[in-house]
């Protein structure tokens, strides 16, 4: 879907529908003084009650014999005029492309009146278009397209600037949901590997198991013991300013099966997206060099597959991270914060300004927030006030949860540093914490994507599956730096 700008009247473009977003109650004077054709069109659908701009309603007006250009009016709903915000108009976009979409219409044009008088932008509006033109049929018989070709924005703003930027970040956005979206089959950490390797102006570097064992990757390797598939130390270099970088580790079990501390099987089908922050990380490094960001990331992939075996790792095996640290896995099906632990080690290497990790780490995440919210846990302040901060621009919720000190009680071993899981009880705060021991001084911020990651029901601009979380989130965070 492209984006265009055009400063032309609604009735005189020419195109096959004109989405004309109006507020409840106030839809009946909306083009009063703009259009007389175009307000007895809107006036008849609303006296006839078939629209009353509720919000998200929907409805189409076919156009034919009347003197204005476009084939068809677009009504959206925007509800309240007191209860619209940003992230509202982002799913009316969101909505109202998806409606054009299914009716596999190419070229539509967006009226900007009310959102002005809204004092809102409609680039906030085209980014729900642009989030919800999504779908998956990589692996259907007949592949359809039904995006939406082209969108014009009549206005007379200059929003170009504004554009390429939510049209680099949607694309990241889909890029990610790709990736989580292809089953574990397909989506190795070897295909993963390609996939960093698609990318420009950035050099991967990656890390074969005999290196990692030669690094002391112990924690790491042990998750990767019970597969055939190769485990990846992936590791990406965005530089184009000359300053320390900002580490961004992805969570990237391309199959989480719980290794011998098997998972039920119920649901286990969706352990496919439990890579979806290693998906992150590389939708952001994308975006951000295709953007030219004026940053020095590191994105660090620890990719491997989680499946029991006669060579997986038991519960009460004893490991050593690279930073010298044992650990006893308790359970193999905290595998993540095994793999995190190496990570966040290494990536101490390289001096970084600061480190994130994102991660579908725990079932408690979507236990405590649905699919509404990142939890977001760290060890330094001006970092995750610049997350919220980034959370209020791009609706990628996240809340801050406790990370007290009586956490570490919970993740004592008698017989190692540290064990791999404190049981269920805590275990959203104890798994952090047990990422915060290999942090140490570094400022460090952890985002669990459990809940958000992945959802079962479409949204106004996500449709079901993957979501892409996080990719948006961190653009905005760089932003802010
Ligand atoms: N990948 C899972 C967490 C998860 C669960 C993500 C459900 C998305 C949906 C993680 O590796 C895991 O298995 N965590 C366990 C840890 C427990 C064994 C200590 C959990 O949270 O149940
Ligand atoms: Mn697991
Ligand atoms: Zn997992």
């Amino acid at each position: 879907m492209k984006v265009f700008v055009r400063n032309i009247k609604e009735t005189a473009f020419v195109c096959n529908a004109l989405i004309l977003p109006a507020l409840e109650s106030e839809g009946e004077n909306l083009y009063k003084d703009i259009n007389k054709s175009l307000n007895s069109i809107i006036d008849s659908v609303i006296s006839s009650k078939e629209f009353s701009g509720k919000y998200n309603e929907l409805c189409l007006i076919h156009t034919k014999g009347s003197k204005i250009k476009p084939d068809r009016i677009l009504l959206i709903g925007l509800g309240k005029r007191k209860e619209i915000n940003r992230d509202k108009l982002r799913q009316a976009g969101g909505k109202a492309a998806s409606y054009l979409r299914n009716l596999s219409i190419k070229d539509a044009a967006l009226s900007t009146a009310t959102i002005h008088s809204l004092n809102l932008s409609p680039v906030d509006f085209i980014e729900g278009g642009l989030l919800a033109d999504y779908d998956f049929t990589k692996y259907k018989k007949e592949e359809v397209h039904k995006g939406i070709e082209k969108i014009t924005i009549l206005s007379g703003e200059n929003l170009y600037k504004r554009i390429r930027g939510i049209e680099t970040a949607a694309a990241a956005t889909h890029f990610a949901r790709n990736l989580v979206n292809t089953p574990s089959n397909y989506m190795t950490p070897s295909a993963l590997v390609r996939a960093a390797r698609s990318l420009k102006k950035v050099s991967v570097k990656v890390i074969e198991r005999r290196q990692a064992e030669d690094l002391g990757m112990g924690a790491y390797l042990s998750v990767a013991k019970g597969s055939i598939e190769p485990p990846k130390f992936i590791v990406i270099t965005y530089k184009s300013k000359n300053i320390p970088p900002i580490a961004l580790i992805g969570k990237s079990i391309t199959f989480d099966s719980g290794g011998i501390s098997l998972k039920p099987s119920e649901g286990m089908e969706k352990m496919k997206y439990d890579m979806a922050g290693g998906a992150a990380v590389l939708g952001v490094i994308k975006a951000a060099s295709e953007m030219n960001m004026p940053v020095h990331i590191i994105g660090i992939l620890p990719a491997a597959e989680n499946l029991p075996g006669g060579s997986a790792s038991k519960p009460g095996d004893v490991v050593r991270t690279i930073g010298g640290k044992t650990i006893e896995i308790v359970s193999t099906d905290a595998e993540g914060r095994l793999t995190l632990a190496d990570a966040i080690e290494f990536a101490k290497r390289f001096k970084p300004s600061a480190i994130i990790d994102i991660a579908t780490l725990t079932g408690a995440c979507s236990i405590t927030f649905g699919n509404e919210a990142i939890a977001m846990m760290g060890n330094d302040e001006s970092m995750i006030e610049k997350m919220k901060k980034a959370s209020e621009e791009t609706a990628e919720n996240v809340w801050q949860m406790p990370l007290f000190d009586e956490y570490k009680d919970y993740i004592k071993s008698d017989i190692a540093d540290l064990k791999n899981s404190g049981g269920r009880s805590g275990s959203l705060a104890s798994s952090a914490y047990f990422l915060k021991e290999f942090a140490g001084n570094t400022p460090w911020l952890h985002l669990d994507i459990a809940g958000t990651a992945w959802i079962d029901k479409d949204r106004p601009y996500i449709p079901k599956g993957a979501t892409g979380i996080g990719v948006r989130l961190l653009l905005s965070f760089l932003n802010l730096l």
